[in-house]
């Protein structure tokens, strides 16, 4: 069914006030977000913190079984944390990686997923190797396949890049882990929210995302995927109370389930309204959620690639709602404060995968622009009649 833009700019009440094309930054909260939130935070004031989570019981225990409605997984398969690098660097660091071991990355990695290999490379003589990008930007399918060998323990790889719209393939690289049983590990936190994504058709057996992009949620809110099945096989790299119980002086036993990623201490009003928008999300339907922001954001490709001295920059088979381009002559922090002024908020990228991409490939900084669905035809045409006049 077509989303219904006059009610999701109703809940969205900031969207008459400013045109915001960052949602691939923080995307603007819906009032039930903001709500639920709220809620909690004068429940904290007027109650006690510990009071009001046992009186939230049941809501912070419903919010496992939203967001593995949204992931197709089992609620026992998902953990809540502070942010998508700490969701990814738990399973990650869980892995357990010895000299030789090799682990397969894509061109378009997230820094600190390609920082984090690199000390773990460091400490455990475990060897990186980065799978190429076919002509059109997207991780080569192929060429994965032809890299694979005994010693690759694990696949990292990113969805959806930081500052891009292509949408990389995760379910044929999802085919190739699981028919070579290495483990996979898919940064989705880009992807989440604007993309209908179901684990099992991708067959990842990790999967990391954030709350405060396109789920809409609120900041610092993160969320891990574990598939139930390799759980055993992971050591999570640290442990607190939450994750273990200690039944011995000199024992302790793990949580039968994903929150073995978690940590104690959260900012429960913060994880309400992450669950409140993962439950927005379902409401309008992650198919429909993604045609209409593709649909605007090919709209919006097109009327930049109109203008005579601004060049789009999206490449992949599959584009997904970010829309990067560069304009002649002009910084993308200098676009990006112009745009600033007149109300319009969009995002300026740094070059991309600076450091895993031979130079004459290298993306330059970039304007993005991230659409979502309830900007409008007409916040687009706004948003290039305001880039043609400073072009
Ligand atoms: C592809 C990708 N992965 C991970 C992250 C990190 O997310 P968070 O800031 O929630 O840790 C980002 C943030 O921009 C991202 O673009």
């Amino acid at each position: 069914m077509p989303i219904d833009i006059e009610r999701a700019r109703r809940d969205t009440p900031a969207a008459s006030q400013i045109l915001h094309f960052n949602n691939a930054g923080a995307a603007l909260m819906p009032a039930p977000v903001l709500g639920a939130q709220l809620r909690h935070l004068r429940l904290e004031a007027e109650t006690g913190g510990y009071e009001a989570a046992a009186a939230a019981d049941e809501r912070i225990e419903a919010i496992y079984d939203s967001i593995a409605r949204l992931l197709n997984a089992d609620r026992a398969e998902i953990a809540l944390v502070e942010n998508a690098t700490v969701a990814w660097d738990m399973a990650f660091h869980s892995v357990g990686f010895a000299p030789g071991d090799r682990i397969l990355v894509a061109e378009a990695e997230y820094a600190s997923n390609h920082i984090a290999c690199l000390q773990v490379a460091r400490r455990s003589g475990a060897v990186i190797d980065v799978v190429p990008s076919d002509a059109a930007g997207e991780l080569d399918v192929e060429a994965l396949e032809r890299m694979i060998d005994s010693r690759v323990k694990l696949i990292a790889i990113t969805h959806v890049p930081t500052n891009g719209g292509l949408v990389n393939p995760a379910e044929a690289i999802g085919r190739i882990a699981r028919a070579h049983g290495i483990l996979y590990l898919l940064d989705a936190c880009q992807s989440v929210g604007q993309l209908p994504i179901d684990v099992a058709a991708i067959g990842c057996d990790m999967l990391s995302a954030t709350g405060r992009k396109y789920l809409r949620g609120p900041r610092g809110t993160g969320v891990l995927y574990v598939r139930r099945a390799i759980l055993d096989r992971l050591e999570p790299p640290f442990l607190d109370l939450q994750a273990v119980t200690w039944v011995a002086p000199d024992r302790y036993e793990m949580r039968p389930d994903a929150r073995r990623f978690e940590n104690w201490e959260r900012n429960v009003a913060a994880q309400l309204g992450l669950g409140s928008a993962v439950d927005y999300a379902l409401g309008w339907g992650l198919a429909d959620i993604a045609a209409r922001v593709q649909t605007l954001a090919a709209d919006l490709r097109r009327r930049l690639a109109e203008i005579p001295s601004v060049s789009v920059r999206d490449r992949g088979h599959r584009l997904c709602g970010i829309v990067t381009f560069t304009v002649e002559g002009k910084s993308p922090q200098d676009v990006v404060a112009a745009l600033h002024r007149l109300h319009i908020n969009c995002h300026a990228s740094g070059p991309s995968s600076p450091l895993l991409v031979a130079p004459a490939r290298r993306l330059p900084a970039l304007v993005r622009a991230s659409v979502h669905y309830y900007n409008t035809e007409d916040e687009a045409a706004r948003f290039a009649a305001a880039v043609a006049v400073l072009a």
